[in-house]
């Protein structure tokens, strides 16, 4: 990979300030655009994990003391290097993730923004003096960063997820020992040599990568991390929160979602596409807040058919760098195989094929994007998150039906609502059991929207004024005889 700044394709972890290896044992990250080997990243032995629990540990000392100011400042020039190094970074992603590259830049920028955010938040983390029992009472409230936090992000968003995390637990004082996907380490690692160039004191960032599931059990079952924030599958989720049990930790779980996108007959159609080929698109349909099911009022049903057929054969497939590609690979050839199965099982239970539906010549982690009709409640693809190009589409009659199919998962991450009848806005979305809904949008991911689901999709929010407080505590300080 031929970077403008060579130092940002890291191949070590960062423990301490220090830079590390760990022998022989490796973990080999494959282009799936290309499957070419990019290079390879330590597989971190249990006493290394020990040592970067132990020096965020230590660290965490110094730096909840620091002055708010002087913490937003390292994290203003950390956003300021990353916009510096968007196009390396951009090149790192989209090597190793497959997103398209302009696509990939839009992450960088993306992930950019949660620094920037929280560089700001980081002076506004405020108290409260609120009436004690007599006249003389007084209680205070202050509010103290949680402590060393341990943060494992996933493969989907390799720069963005991570930034999310990092940037409010560090405005907020905490030490982090980052874990990234072993599948897309080098955008972290980049972000992590970034840190260390504005000068984030040692110890405060740790970030490891190796085997999950050993760095998932060591960092939930020490006593010295305090909180884990993770993003990932909700089967993932819930084994982290129910290790964290016994040394009751905080924690931010931001799980699997199963979209619906509704559109009523009142909507309008340039609205709806741009807001569905935004929200089923995106990273290629792999993302957690991705329109899963489609529903449409049949009497708009011939009208929005037409356009997507249209806009969805318009999309390009194919190498990430190519300019004018919109659909690059999915992230490994398992992630093909559950789609297929998706789509074919739909086929084979009356689905209607439309569009695609099957893998493509340009590689084992290419596959075409589909269009499906005919779907039915029943159908797997309806109930499981399909993360992949394929947009599912289902008809219904009446406003009444719309409510049980929608909410008709477990998975309340994100909804989509198209209709102009104000008064129907709010009547469905008050009764949406969603954490997120987008009305005349597909977009609903920027800084200052709280991120996050109702149900199994986890708990917590991140981004936002809200996302700061995942990182803190309360204090009361009752003073009496004053
Ligand atoms: C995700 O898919 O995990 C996050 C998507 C987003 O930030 O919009």
């Amino acid at each position: 990979m031929q970077l403008n700044n060579q130092l940002l394709l890291k191949n070590q972890c960062l423990i301490n300030g220090q830079w590390i290896e760990n022998g022989s044992q490796r973990i080999k990250v494959f282009n799936p655009s290309n499957g070419e080997l990019i290079e390879s990243v330590p597989a971190v032995s249990e006493k290394q994990i020990q040592s970067a629990i132990s020096a965020a540990s230590k660290a965490i000392e110094t730096w909840k003391h620091l002055a708010a100011d002087e913490r937003s400042i390292l994290l203003r020039k950390w956003y300021d290097l990353i916009i510096e190094n968007e196009l390396d970074l951009a090149q790192i992603m989209s090597d190793e993730q497959g997103k398209p590259i302009e696509e990939a830049l839009q992450e960088v920028r993306y992930g950019a923004s949660y620094v920037e955010w929280f560089a700001e938040e980081a002076k506004r983390i405020n108290g409260n003096i609120l009436p004690g029992k007599s006249l003389n009472n007084k209680i205070f409230v202050t509010k103290e960063p949680v402590g060393v936090c341990g943060l494992i992000t996933p493969w989907n968003f390799p720069n963005a997820m991570i930034a999310r995390k990092m940037a409010p637990a560090l405005a907020a004082g905490c030490t982090i020992i980052a874990k990234p996907s072993e599948e897309t380490p080098f955008s972290a690692l980049a972000l992590a040599e970034l840190a260390c160039m504005a000068g984030f004191p040692r110890g405060v960032i740790n970030m490891i990568t190796g085997d999950s599931k050993k760095i998932g059990e060591l960092l939930t079952s020490s006593p010295l991390v305090h909180k884990i924030s993770f993003t990932g599958s909700t089967k993932v989720g819930e084994i982290l929160k129910s290790q964290c049990v016994p040394t009751h930790k905080r924690t931010s779980m931001e799980l699997g979602g199963n979209a619906p996108f509704i559109i009523f007959d009142d909507a309008n159609l340039e609205e709806v596409m741009k807001g569905l080929m935004h929200a089923k698109f995106r990273n290629s349909g792999q993302t957690c807040v991705a329109a899963n099911r489609i529903l449409v009022q049949k009497k708009f049903y011939t009208q929005f058919i037409e356009a997507v057929k249209q806009a969805v054969s318009k999309l390009i497939i194919g190498d990430p760098y190519v300019q004018d590609v919109k659909i690059g690979p999915l992230i490994n050839e398992a992630a093909v195989k559950k789609v297929d199965r998706l789509v074919q099982d739909a086929i084979q239970n009356g689905a209607e094929l439309v569009l695609g539906g099957k893998t493509l010549e340009l590689g084992p982690c290419f596959y075409e994007p589909t269009v499906l009709t005919n779907i039915k409640p029943d159908m797997k693809i309806f109930n499981e998150e399909i993360f992949g190009p394929v947009v599912a589409i289902l008809t219904f009659e009446k406003e009444d039906e719309i409510l049980e199919l929608s909410n008709q998962t477990n998975a309340g991450l994100a909804a989509y609502l198209f209709t102009k009848d104000v008064a129907r806005i709010f009547r469905i979305s008050r009764e949406l059991q969603f954490g997120m809904i987008g009305v005349n949008t597909g977009v609903i991911s920027y800084a200052s929207v709280p991120f996050g689901g109702a149900k199994y999709s986890g708990e917590g929010r991140e981004g936002s004024k809200y996302g700061i407080e995942e990182y803190l505590e309360i204090k009361s300080t009752v003073l009496s005889g004053i």
